[in-house]
């Protein structure tokens, strides 16, 4: 196979997420100028007696709004930026890991966003989180 060809087929698996080793994943990777901790800037708020967001009334639950994951860690609330910093995948909150993880390619965040698995290498916007009664405010 001609290099040409190679980083063609190798472009498309990238694209599917059907890349089986490290050094081809890191060969997917988007490209990014910034280190910083990467998402929407948000203010809103959840209800916590309504039952779109009953999940985060049990520990482990997880709720995706406005580009946001909020999710019940063992009783406290965080929220990190949905879409991984790696190539945009929707993120989910794994209550055994105490993490949030993609389903594309494997990488992981704590519960602060921070990756700890690649092939993201960019952090998840993290977000505060203050409870009012049944109210959750997110913002940042
Ligand atoms: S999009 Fe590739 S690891 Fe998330």
């Amino acid at each position: 196979m001609d290099r040409r060809k190679f980083l063609r087929t190798s472009g498309a698996l990238c694209g599917l997420g059907l890349v089986g080793s490290t050094v081809m994943v890191e060969g997917c990777k988007k490209s990014s100028n910034s280190s910083s901790p990467q998402g929407p800037t948000v203010n809103f708020t959840l209800n916590l007696s309504q039952s779109t967001n009953a999940a985060l009334n049990t520990a482990g639950g997880a709720v995706a709004s406005n580009g946001v994951i909020v999710a019940n860690d063992a009783g406290t609330y965080v929220a990190v930026a949905q879409a991984c910093t790696h190539n945009g995948c929707s993120v989910g909150f794994s209550a055994s890991s105490h993490s949030f993880v993609c389903p594309c390619h494997g990488a992981s965040f704590d519960n602060s966003g921070n990756v700890t698995t690649g092939p993201a290498t960019v952090a998840l916007k993290k977000y505060t989180v203050t409870k009012s009664g049944n109210i959750l405010t997110i913002a940042g």
